[in-house]
């Protein structure tokens, strides 16, 4: 099983995600080897949910980040408890959460401790190997900072040292991110040691999105 996860960030309201999902749905022939995962903003997430219920595709919905929170008086924020039934998967520890938001290893540790608890998901994101990784994540995905938008994607042998030179479980999944398109996506997709995508800028338009996931995923690439 390959993971596809897209990653809007703060992108996309009401209508542009119906249009993106009539768009997507359309195009989208369900692969069982393929497990597309769409992180919207909150928001988004019930409507989301409520298409796919329709649909027997293999997809499913994550979400951006949780709370360090558990529930309780935190005027704004979205713990666990809130995105149980609603999501499978969280992303936790993406490079702007650490930047922009302070985001400590300690409080990232927190996080997936809480995800866990609530049998949520984390796709756990590393910058490289100084990251410190939580146990028992199902899926870890490293992101150079560099190559987050800007066109410059790792190439796949620097992404394969990277992964050997990390402790990871049998169990889990090793995900790559950084500029991937659908032109360079079967470039990562041919090794079995990379198990999954995580997609940015390219999963914003439904049209490229549905094509890296039908390619990536295509046998004529192998
Ligand atoms: P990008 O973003 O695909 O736009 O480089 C990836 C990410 O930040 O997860």
């Amino acid at each position: 099983m390959k993971y596809i996860i897209a990653n809007w960030k703060a992108n996309k309201n009401l209508q542009e995600t119906k249009d993106w999902l009539d768009i997507f749905l359309e195009r989208y022939k369900p692969n069982p080897e393929v497990k597309v995962i769409i992180c919207p903003p909150y928001p988004l997430i019930y409507y989301i949910q409520q298409i796919l219920n329709n649909q027997s595709k293999n997809i499913t919905i994550g979400s951006q980040d949780i709370s360090s929170f558990e529930k309780g008086s935190y005027t704004g924020e979205i713990p666990a408890s809130v995105l149980e039934g609603l999501v499978e998967y969280v992303i936790i520890g993406h490079s702007e959460r650490r930047k922009y938001f302070n985001e400590t290893d300690e409080i990232l540790f927190k996080k997936a401790n809480i995800a866990l608890n609530k049998k949520l998901k984390p796709i756990y994101c590393i910058r490289d190997i100084k990251d410190k990784i939580p146990p028992n994540i199902e899926c870890l995905a490293y992101e150079p900072v560099y190559s987050i938008g800007s066109g410059r994607n790792e190439d796949v042998n620097t992404v394969l040292k990277i992964k050997n030179s990390i402790q990871l479980g049998n169990q889990t999944k090793f995900i790559y991110g950084g500029s991937v398109t659908e032109k360079n996506a079967y470039e990562y997709w041919q090794t079995n040691e990379i198990d999954g995508l995580l997609v940015g800028s390219s999963s914003l338009d439904p049209e490229k999105f549905s094509s890296l996931v039908i390619d990536a995923a295509s046998q004529e690439n192998y």
